[in-house]
Formats: C-alpha cells, structure tokens, sequence
C-alpha cells in the first residue's frame, strides 16, 4: 500500500492507494465518533455495500442509496441524505462515508460541508475518475439546471481510500473516462507523464494492476500538490479544469445524459489543444498527439451531433472561472504545461467550433 498526504496544516489527510482497503482495519481506524452514515448508489450498494458494513460493524450506522446517475447530482438527492441523518439524530460528530464515484463523493462531501454547519467525511472512491481527481481536494457540491455543480462547498474529507480491486467491476466505458482525468494530469503538468501514459494505455485500459497503481499514485501526487498551494482554486488549481470549459458546457448541452464527464474531458482537451494550436502554442504534431491518447483511450473527440457553435457560448459563459463576465479558459502553452488565458480569443474559438461541430 502506498500513502500520499494532501498538506493542508491542520487539515492535512492522507490517500491510501492499494488492494483490499475496504475490507482493512485501517479504513475503520480511520474514523473518530461512534456515528456514520454511509451513502452509496443502488449499483455500488449491489457490487460492496455489505462487505463495507461488515467492516464498520463496531458503529451506530444507518445507510442511504441513492438513485445513481449525473442527473440525480441535484438538491433533491441531496435532501435525501440530510433526511436520514436528521431521522436518526445524528449530530455533527457523524462522519459522512462515500462509497461510489464522484457523484456520490461530490454530494456527500456538500452534505458533509453543511449538515450542522460541517461534519466529517470519508472518501471511499470506486471509479478511476473518482480515485485519480474527484476524491482528492475537497471541492464538494451538486449540479442546478442552469449549470453544473454551481451550488457547492470546499470542504476536505478526512481521508481517501482508493482500493485498486474494486475497478474490476467498473465497465470499459467508466474506464476510458477515468483514463481522460488521467491524461489531463499529462497534459497540465507532467510530458514525462504523458509518455508513459502513452506506452501503458493498453494496460491501464485492460485494468492491469501495476500500470493502474502508478496511474492512480502520480495523479493523486499531482492532483496533491496543486491543491497543497492553492486550496480554494486563487491561481495555479484552475489548471487542473483543462478541457472542464468546453467539457461542462457538452455535459449542460445534453442534459447530463449520454455523456460521461471524462468522455466530455476528452473532447474539451482535444478543443483546448486545437485552440492553443491556432493561437500557435502546440506544434500540429502536439495537437495530433492530444487527439490521438484521446482516440486511443476510446473518448469523443467531436461535440456531439448537432451541438453548435452557440451552443458552447452560451453553456460557457456561466464557467465558475469566469471573472466579471469575462471567459476564461485553460489552454496550453506546450504539451505538459498549461496555464491560464484570460484573453478568450473569441475569433479562434469560433473557427475551432466551426471546425469540429457537425
Ligand atoms: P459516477 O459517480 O457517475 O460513476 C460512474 C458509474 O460507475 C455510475 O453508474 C456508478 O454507479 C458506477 N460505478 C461506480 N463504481 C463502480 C464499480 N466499482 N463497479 C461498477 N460500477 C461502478 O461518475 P464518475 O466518473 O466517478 O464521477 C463523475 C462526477 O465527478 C461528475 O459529477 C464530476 O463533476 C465529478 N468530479 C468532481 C471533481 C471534484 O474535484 N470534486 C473532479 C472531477 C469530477
Ligand atoms: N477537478 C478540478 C479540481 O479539483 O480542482
């Protein structure tokens, strides 16, 4: 097993990465009070639910499963779990479990962030997206129909667990969308990265363990250390959203269906490096070589059908990292370094979209 720490002073907390974490005694030592509530979805609840509680059985615990989905990433589901929590009187010293993927940790950890003005949460992340980027950082929240996760927190849990073994259910399809996160770390910060990315892909798409484990260990490092220097996303955190501007605006477009949020972080990192190719930063060879890890990793690198140049404006504009009106996106400077551009080159933008809409 191998242990990173997020460095947080006082709320510094570590992320464990390694085989059979959740049936360890280290994820029940884990936990401070005597209260937990533990929330799921129906489909992990059916693959881990009772191996998690055979583990936990020394606590008062009570149990929410929630419907599974994007679309259910919202203030009603939401409701559900204060409900449970409120129904069974538990106070703030509850710490609130998430075991699924990053719908689930983001819910719980907003649930976390407001239930009696704050109590404790635990990861127990079951995605690779969710192992590799949304566990990690304590950005928390649920989407409203106007825009994705707008209503939210930051609000850190007190530690991760990502247990290697139970991806092995996880479909090919949630796969390559973890794999998108995984290659965004590349392509924000780290070529080297990138590359070995690149020679392992058939492994990491066919779930072999030692290639998943650095995957999940350099991204959660790279992940880590961003947010050690810039918690609440003042500067250098924004970069960890390449591709998450044209990707949320997709996601909003379909209505949260059809689409993964990883698949729709592939086609945004692919429009973010034709973009930056435009404006002359990437080489076409850079662009090509973006596209390609993408198609390789099985993700969209088109919008999809019928989505238009307008469309994306529109979704765009209500980016969390715009600043008075004004667009903001993340584009790269050369492969494995991103940074932030606040001067939207409109006119690129529109051949860009003119380009890869169809
Ligand atoms: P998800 O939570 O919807 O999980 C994907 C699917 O896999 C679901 O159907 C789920 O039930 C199923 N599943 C989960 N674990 C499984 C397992 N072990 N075996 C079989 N099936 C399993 O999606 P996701 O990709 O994990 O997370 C996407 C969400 O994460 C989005 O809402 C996105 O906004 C959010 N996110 C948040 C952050 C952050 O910093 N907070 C970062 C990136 C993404
Ligand atoms: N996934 C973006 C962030 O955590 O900041």
């Amino acid at each position: 097993m191998k242990t990173l720490n997020v460095d947080l002073g006082e709320r510094t907390y570590p992320i464990h990465i390694g085989h059979g974490l959740i049936d360890s005694t280290l994820l029940r030592s884990a936990i401070k009070g005597r209260q937990l509530l533990l929330v799921t979805n129906e489909t992990v609840a059916a693959l881990y639910l009772d191996r998690v509680l055979s583990n936990l059985t020394m606590f008062e615990v009570a149990t929410v499963i929630l419907p599974d989905g994007e679309d259910h990433k919202n203030i009603e589901t939401l409701d559900m779990i204060f409900s449970e929590a409120l129904t069974q009187r538990f106070s703030r010293n509850v710490t609130m479990v998430a075991l699924g993927g990053g719908v689930v940790g983001d819910i719980v950890g907003f649930a976390a962030a407001t239930y009696q003005r704050g109590t404790d949460f635990l990861q127990i992340p079951t995605t690779l997206l969710s192992q590799v980027d949304s566990s990690v950082g304590g950005k928390t929240g649920v989407n409203h129909r106007l825009g994705k996760n707008m209503i939210g927190a930051f609000h850190q849990p007190i530690a991760v667990f990502n247990d290697i073994d139970v991806l092995e259910t996880l479909p090919a399809r949630e796969m390559s969308a973890g794999i998108a996160e995984v290659i965004k770390y590349g392509l924000l910060g780290d070529v080297a990265f990138l590359s070995w990315i690149e020679d392992h892909l058939d492994e990491l798409m066919g779930k072999e363990c030692s290639a998943l484990s650095k995957a999940i260990e350099h991204s959660c490092k790279i992940k880590a250390e961003i947010v050690a220097r810039d918690e609440r996303e003042s500067g250098v955190r924004a970069l960890l959203n390449l591709g998450h501007t044209f990707g949320h605006a997709i996601e909003a477009h379909l209505g949260y269906r059809g689409c993964l949020h990883g698949e729709a972080v592939g086609t945004g990192m692919v429009l973010a490096a034709r973009v930056s190719g435009i404006m002359g930063l990437l080489s076409e060879s850079d662009v090509t070589r973006t596209v390609s890890i993408c198609q390789r990793a099985n993700l969209p690198v088109r919008p999809p059908k019928g989505m238009t140049p307008n469309d994306f404006l529109e979704h765009m504009a209500v980016d969390k990292k715009n600043i008075d009106g004004r667009l903001r996106l993340v584009l790269m400077r050369s492969l494995g370094e991103a940074y932030i551009e606040d001067q939207a080159p409109m006119a690129i933008l529109d051949d860009v979209f003119q380009a890869c809409c169809h």
